[in-house]
């Protein structure tokens, strides 16, 4: 009994992860060369893939319901929305809507965003 105070201790400094981290242990390192980057890859990966409704330059209908504010067609979108963008398209599968990136395009994802934007969105 001298030491329950523990439990409620460790189960804190669990939740307070930071959740950028999640992922990083069990995917690949990032060691490719060239590394995927936001001009290589990321940019146009979201272009063809988000952008259709995510973007500053759609308004009203042509955004498909995609909420307002919620906007990759910049850098600073993305780093904003880093977490939100990883778990919708890579963990739950829910982003883009309609699907159809391949399990190798999911990968590329993932890998892009641990090695090149989650240690550039830590400083927002
Ligand atoms: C056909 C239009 C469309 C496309 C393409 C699309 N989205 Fe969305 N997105 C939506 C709609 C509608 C919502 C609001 C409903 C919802 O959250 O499911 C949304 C909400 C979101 C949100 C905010 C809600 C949250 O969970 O935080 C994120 C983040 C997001 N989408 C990421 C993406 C990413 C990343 C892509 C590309 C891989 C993408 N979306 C492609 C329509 C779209």
């Amino acid at each position: 009994m001298k030491y329950i105070w523990f439990l409620p201790l460790s189960l804190l400094m669990l939740a307070s992860c930071d959740d950028h981290l999640l992922g990083t242990t069990e995917s690949a390192p990032c060691v490719r060369q060239p590394p995927l980057t936001y001009e290589n890859f990321g940019l146009p990966m979201i272009e063809k893939n988000c952008a259709g409704c995510h973007s500053s330059l759609h308004a009203g209908i042509d955004r498909s319901n995609a909420p307002v504010g919620v906007d990759f067609d910049t850098w600073d979108g993305i780093l904003l929305w880093a977490d939100r963008i990883h778990v919708r398209t890579y963990e739950d599968l829910t982003m883009p809507p309609t699907g159809g990136l391949t399990e190798v395009e999911l990968d590329d994802f993932d890998e892009w965003m641990r090695c090149e934007v989650f240690p550039n969105a830590e400083r927002f």
